[in-house]
């Protein structure tokens, strides 16, 4: 007892040494996250889905930049789960990264699972999501990430804020929506709406005013809202009636301000804007709808939320934007992302990597494979460098630290097996695709450019890439083909957007540089669910470095098992 009692001061001295070492406001936040099925009733159709905790979108993650998150998750459905912190850097801590049989084996019925992992250096909006099948249809919210204690934003401090979740919505149960479009070899049944927290809002005709989602604000005052696209498949565009919004942060890093009165967000992408209530007072409508620039049938439905001032009748009928870019106007798309720049600022420097290790061009196509056991006896795919990636049964993380055989070839190719016209007339024959569980080998701290190039095989589509792992500078971005002669040089170097999604525009190509500085298994991949599964993903094998900071830390003991 005596002991014990005089090793405690002891303890808790060294304890609050170690978190003044963590930085004097570091903090520890925990989350209890249960995945179970719930009636979700605030959605005009009634249906059992899948959720944390019984709410969609699920529960926001708050923490400061610094911190340490723990959330248990403990999966109570019948489904495997797992979670991604989508945009947390995880630097060594891959085993907290989340996608399933990448760096962990799901979490089976019944199981559970912590991930525990620090945000650090990074501050702004990110999500949460389930990483596994189209679960994060349902298994979705934010995360926010505040500045450290005493921190202020780049940008005129806002009176309050608000999250926005972007979401598309079935009347039926997704995975069999997903299990359907496998067993045709198409693409599965597209969606029956697009939500805003939630609710898709008074224009879906099966929906009423209860199912709208309305953000209460007081004239003269500003608000920062955090918008994160959750939808599974679609391009979005974000506007406000009478309203100009300030951009000023994208996947969680800032930006240099500038006035928009649409914004577009591809699903994996977040961003943050001010909006003022400087209007007369009213009801204004909050416009999510679909952008999609091919002839690839998308769900066209609006979602509406309503700006609500305070003291205005809900009786009043919300004003609808003047004018929204056109479902189909790449332009617009172009216009707006060409707005967007680092803010570069001596307190968040861009770090570009200036000298280039490795140069990869990786081609996206689709194709038609023969499928045995499909209804039509063939299946659409997708290939990055004609390789249509296939999910192993074990984690790829797991057989790199044990340096387990036969899991994965780290063989990647840098760069496609044939070079060809990659945007010319539409080839439907294929280039010969091959499947595998290929995986490219990088140095560590080595410096990598990669060139993401659509091709018009079978069609041209737009393509959001998400690296986990990692943030990237987007360098530069054009239609037809990626010139290496001549597009290098109208790169922004200086102040190009930070982000970890990027869209790849339709029948054009977007260049990202990186430094691979983060040891470990890093998936890339659309975030278009429909295109994942058919094959459009690859990961990075990052080794270690020697210093002693630069390797991959131990797995944690719960890791679940496969
Ligand atoms: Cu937002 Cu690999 O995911």
């Amino acid at each position: 007892m005596a002991s014990a009692a005089s090793s405690l001061p002891l303890l808790v001295s060294s304890l609050l040494l170690a978190l003044f070492a963590l930085g004097a406001h570091a903090d520890v936040k925990r989350y209890q996250f249960d995945i179970v099925m719930s009636n979700v009733s605030r959605l005009c159709h009634e249906k059992a889905m899948v959720t944390v905790n019984g709410s969609y979108p699920g529960p926001t993650i708050y923490a400061r930049e610094g911190d340490r998150v723990i959330v248990n998750v403990t999966n109570h459905v019948k489904h495997n789960m797992t979670i991604h912190w989508h945009g947390l850097k995880q630097r060594r801590n891959g085993w907290a990264d989340g996608p399933a049989y990448v760096t962990q084996c799901p979490i089976g019925s019944g199981g559970s699972y912590v991930y525990d992992f620090n945000v650090t250096r990074q501050r702004g909006t990110l999500w949460w999501h389930a990483h596994i099948a189209w679960m994060r249809a349902t298994v979705h919210g934010a995360i926010v990430i505040l500045p450290a204690a005493g921190v202020p934003y780049p940008f005129p401090k806002p009176d309050d804020e608000a999250e926005i979740v972007l979401g598309e919505w079935w009347h039926a149960d997704v995975e069999t929506v997903e299990r359907q479009g496998s067993m045709l070899g198409m693409a599965p049944n597209m969606s029956d709406a697009h939500t805003i927290n939630g609710k898709p809002g008074p224009l879906v005709p099966f929906c009423s005013e209860k199912h709208t989602y309305a953000l209460q604000v007081q004239s003269g005052k500003t608000y920062l809202l955090r918008i994160i696209n959750a939808a599974v498949n679609d391009e979005l565009f974000f506007s406000i009636a009478g309203h100009n919004m300030t951009v000023v942060e994208i996947d969680a890093t800032y930006t240099k301000p500038f006035a928009a009165s649409t914004v577009q967000l591809s699903p994996g992408q977040t961003m943050n804007v001010l909006v003022s209530a400087d209007q007369s007072p009213g009801r204004y409508f909050m416009v999510a709808k679909p952008f999609n620039d091919v002839p690839i049938p998308a769900d066209n439905k609006t979602a509406t939320a309503i700006l609500q001032y305070a003291g205005v009748p809900t009786s009043v009928v919300p004003a609808l934007p003047q004018t929204m870019p056109a479902t189909n106007s790449t332009g617009s798309v172009a216009a707006f992302h060409d707005k967007l720049r680092s803010l570069n600022s001596p307190r968040y420097p861009a770090d570009v990597p200036l000298a280039v290790d490795r140069h990869l061009l990786y081609t996206i196509g689709l194709n038609i494979d023969p499928c045995e056991t499909c209804l039509n006896r063939s299946r659409l795919a997708a290939s990055l460098n004609n390789i249509t990636f296939v999910m192993p049964r074990t984690a790829l993380l797991q057989a790199h630290y044990y340096g387990q055989k036969g899991v994965f070839a780290a063989d990647f190719p840098d760069r496609p097996p044939a070079r060809f016209n990659y945007t010319g007339v539409p080839l439907t024959a294929g280039l010969g695709t091959s499947l595998g569980t290929r995986l490219s080998k990088i140095a560590y701290n080595a410096t990598v450019e990669l060139v993401l190039q659509d091709t018009n095989l079978l069609s041209v589509e737009s393509h959001p890439f998400h690296l986990h792992g990692y943030n990237f500078f987007v360098v530069g971005r054009g239609v037809g083909n990626f010139d290496p002669a001549k597009d290098p040089a109208k790169y922004n170097l200086v102040d190009p957007p930070e982000r970890n999604t990027v869209g790849v525009p339709a029948g054009g190509w977007t260049a990202i540089r990186f430094r691979a500085d983060n040891p470990g298994v890093w998936f890339l991949h659309c975030h278009l669910e429909v295109h994942t599964s058919w094959g459009l993903k690859m990961a990075f094998l990052v080794e270690d470095g020697r210093g002693p900071d630069e390797s991959v830390l131990p797995p944690p003991k719960d890791l679940p098992k496969c």
